[in-house]
């Protein structure tokens, strides 16, 4: 039986596991992790990460051929594969700090690999790093290896978070890249095999490992720069009366443009986009290349602009003041079907309204009180520029409210931000909001899933991103 073990039990090493156990009954799969509780939540019936069809699977697998646990060494020990799947965050202290990413978790891994192995392995890069990081992690092995063989393979994970089984069951594509040596080619086969068991075979596509890393961090700028497109039009749509919703449409049915990822929304949020890119940005930047890095770093730039604008546009809505209004935010996750918050725009939204001193109600389907406290409290690491850096004061930690209903949040409310696409906000009893607020009543939807004409009809002031703008929102001076 081939054996397994994937250092790593977060949002790729845990789903990613799974499916590879339900999907290969004959690969024995352990997922290990230095964090105890992480651990005993895969072993429990509330897992550490909530993912539709997830539970599911483990249930199937755990105890059967998936095994979670915090025995690391033992594992690995015995491992023909190894996937290393540790966070890879932005360096937030020393060389690099704020673009390059963190290896300090990946090379930790890799000398205990190196230190704890018997016999020969596949190493696999699963976390997202910088092009040629395959190259220092084989000197550390080799350096440390006692005659062991080790063959490094790139095959970076695709998966988006609340659609990673769908994704995971049906990929576009899996990338693996190798060393183009007879080992290399023979390691490269080996991980297509474990994949064939569900992905066809068309679809796995082999390159040399400097190709598959730097297409992971290309993918991502790709994807996110189609966002910040977007949104940049979506401000000139509303200067100019068209919408945008109707200009991505007009845009996206071009063949060779496409109609996905061309929402536009208060912004991008989640782990990867902005990291990565920073990360494209340093290498670009360590290799002579600043024009390159200028070029990418711009995506991120008209990012912040989003967030920023959509707070301004929220205060200079309700006369310039929001101070002591209460406001509603309904979601706090990235995006829907998860609980993720990191790098959420619902952070940077919240902050610029507790820098005009709202007060603020939240509410989100998946995300706890105790996760928005945190994420509010902590000091955001400054890439490049100064965004509601601020931590959160003992007195605006007074500001803030969580709720566990959307009807809680809004009673009272001046306004209603709506920052996350839950599908359940579509259906909410909007009268019954409107009749519950104080009036002027206003609802900014920051991801445009709202009926915009419905909304007037009941009375409310609507500001939709990207759409034509209320008769009201005209008026109002404009500082966006
Ligand atoms: P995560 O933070 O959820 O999980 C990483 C886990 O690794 C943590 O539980 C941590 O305790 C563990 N860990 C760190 N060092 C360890 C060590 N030495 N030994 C054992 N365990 C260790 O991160 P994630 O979201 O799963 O991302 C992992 C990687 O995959 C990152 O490089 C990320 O860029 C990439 N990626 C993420 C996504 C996504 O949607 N989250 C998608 C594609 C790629
Ligand atoms: C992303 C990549 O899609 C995935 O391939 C990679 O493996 C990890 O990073 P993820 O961050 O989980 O996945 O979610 P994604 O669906 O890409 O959304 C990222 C952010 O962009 C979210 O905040 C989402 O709301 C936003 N978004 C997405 C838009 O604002 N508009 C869109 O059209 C699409």
């Amino acid at each position: 039986m081939v054996k397994i073990c994937c250092i790593g039990a977060g949002y790729v090493g845990g789903p990613t596991m799974a499916v590879i156990a339900l999907k290969c009954p004959d690969i024995e799969v352990a997922v290990v992790d230095i964090s105890v509780p992480r651990i005993d939540a895969w072993n429990s019936d509330k897992l550490p990460i909530y993912e539709p069809g997830l539970e599911d699977i483990v249930k199937q697998c755990r105890g059967k051929n998936l095994f979670f646990s915090t025995d690391v060494e033992k594992h690995v020990r015995e491992a023909d594969i190894v996937f290393v799947s540790v966070n890879t965050p932005t360096k937030t202290t020393g060389l690099g700090a704020g673009k390059a990413a963190d290896l300090t978790y990946w090379e930790s891994a890799a000398r205990m690999i190196a230190d704890v192995s018997v016999s020969d392995k596949i190493v696999v890069e699963k976390s997202t790093v910088p092009v040629k990081t395959a190259e220092a992690i084989e000197k550390i092995l080799m350096h440390n290896s006692k005659g062991i063989k080790f063959q490094i393979l790139s095959n970076p994970e695709f998966l988006a978070e609340g659609t990673a089984i769908a994704d995971l069951f049906n990929p576009d594509r899996v990338l693996i890249g190798g060393r183009e040596t007879p080992e290399g080619f023979k390691a490269v086969q080996t991980l297509k095999e474990v994949y064939a068991n569900w992905v066809p075979v068309d679809q796995i596509i082999t390159t040399n490992l400097w190709s598959a890393e730097l297409s992971k961090l290309a993918a991502n700028a790709f994807l996110a720069q189609r966002i910040s497109s977007v949104n940049a039009m979506s401000a000139l749509c509303e200067s100019t009366g068209a919408d945008v919703t109707q200009v991505s449409y007009a845009v996206g049915t071009d063949s060779r443009i496409g109609s996905k990822f061309l929402n536009a929304s208060v912004g991008f949020g989640g782990s990867c986009f902005q990291k990565d890119i920073l990360n494209l940005v340093y290498i670009c930047q360590c290799n002579g290349l600043p024009e390159v890095a200028e070029y990418w770093k711009q995506v991120i730039k008209i990012n912040d602009y989003q967030k920023n604008r959509f707070v301004n546009r929220i205060v200079s809505s309700m006369f310039n003041t929001v101070s002591n209004k209460k406001v509603a935010i309904l979601g706090f996750a990235f995006k829907k079907d998860t609980g993720d918050t990191r790098e959420t725009p619902a952070i940077d939204v919240c902050k610029g309204l507790l820098g005009d001193k709202a007060l603020i109600s939240i509410y989100d389907p998946q995300v706890t009180e105790k996760q928005i406290m945190r994420d509010l409290a902590m000091k955001k690491f400054d890439w490049d520029h100064p965004l509601h850096l601020q931590p959160m004061s003992p007195t605006t930690v007074k500001q803030v409210s969580v709720t566990w209903d959307a009807y809680a949040a809004t009673k009272d409310a001046h306004a209603v931000c709506i920052l996350t696409e839950w599908d359940e906000f579509k259906s909410l009893d909007y009268q019954k909001i409107f009749d519950n607020m104080q009036k002027p009543a206003f609802i900014f939807d920051g991801r445009n899933i709202m009926n915009v004409n419905k909304l007037r009809e009941i009375g409310f002031i609507v500001y939709s991103i990207g759409k034509p703008l209320d008769p009201w929102l005209k008026d109002m001076p404009a500082f966006v």
